[in-house]
């Protein structure tokens, strides 16, 4: 994928060596489908060789979402097979976007729930607008975080804040994903992308060898932990197969409150 390419999901366009990656499903809060993450990662991959793109700003259509989750309509009556491999498959895109050898950061303009804030967590910044609000909102579905959530959550904002915002679903608004260091600035959202570009325009001067370097051994930090993204797959997976997953995703395409027996 080069240039200026459109997919159904997302379009992306390389402008003074910065791929931008819009997330184009703005009707439905720019939801990832299973091919949207797909194309996300083609996209991302694509640039891995391109000695033209120096760094990736990942962003959601419109001015109310960055991503807000997962698509519920689609793993709605998947089986435990199909959600475990929703959740391998998921992984395997972020981890795409993390071991990316060019900065990748996340223009965070609206919600960043469930699969986009761990889409956004993937990304080595992330830079939100006043109106962002971010959150791991599973637990009201009946279900965990599936695209490493419980992992890259505690590492940015440590097990106690981690596991409050994952077992309560509250969300975080922007200032507050600041002052924990789920975000590196907050910004009026008109200023949101140049931001990005600021940082981007000085990591530009720098080597390519080094900052690809300092990417591999910041990743290399938190990979001795990695083994809990596997525990997560097979967690996410076997909820497919529960009354109380059936509940939650039910009662939020029916627009109800969950009903959990657990
Ligand atoms: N998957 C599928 N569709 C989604 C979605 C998701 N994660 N998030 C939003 N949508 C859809 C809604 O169903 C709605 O579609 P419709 O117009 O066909 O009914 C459309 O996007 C607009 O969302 P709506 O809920 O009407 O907007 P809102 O401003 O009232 O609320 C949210 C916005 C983000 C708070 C709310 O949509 C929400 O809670 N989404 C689910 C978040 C979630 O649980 N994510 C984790 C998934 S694992």
């Amino acid at each position: 994928m080069t240039g200026n390419v459109m997919t159904q999901n997302i379009s992306t366009n390389i402008e003074n060596g910065i791929m931008y990656i819009t997330i184009t499903r703005e009707s439905k809060m720019n939801a990832l489908n299973i091919q949207t993450l797909k194309d996300i990662r083609e996209a991302v991959a694509s640039i891995y060789e391109n000695n033209e793109v120096k760094g990736v700003i990942l962003t959601g259509a419109g001015t109310k979402a960055f991503a807000a989750g997962a698509d519920i309509s689609e793993f709605v009556n998947f089986n435990v097979e199909e959600g475990t491999r929703m959740s391998a498959e998921g992984h395997a895109v972020l981890n795409t976007i993390e071991k990316c050898p060019k900065p990748v950061i996340a223009a965070v303009n609206g919600f960043a729930l469930g699969g986009g804030n761990e889409l956004a967590m993937s990304c080595h910044m992330r830079i939100a607008s006043e109106n962002a609000r971010f959150g791991q909102p599973e637990v009201n579905l009946g279900i965990t975080p599936g695209y490493a959530g419980t992992q890259r959550l505690a590492q940015l904002i440590g097990r106690g804040l981690a596991l409050e915002y994952l077992l309560t679903a509250d969300m975080i608004t922007a200032h507050d994903a600041y002052r924990m260091g789920l975000v590196n600035h907050v910004v009026p959202q008109d200023q949101l992308i140049a931001k990005c570009e600021e940082i981007l325009s000085k990591v530009k001067t720098k080597s390519p060898a080094a900052v690809a370097s300092v990417i591999r051994c910041v990743n290399a930090y938190y990979e001795k932990k990695m083994d809990g993204n596997n525990v997560e797959i097979n967690e996410f997976g076997n909820f497919f197969g529960s009354e109380d997953f059936r509940e939650g995703t039910s009662a939020f395409m029916e627009k109800r409150k969950a009903n959990f027996k657990g």
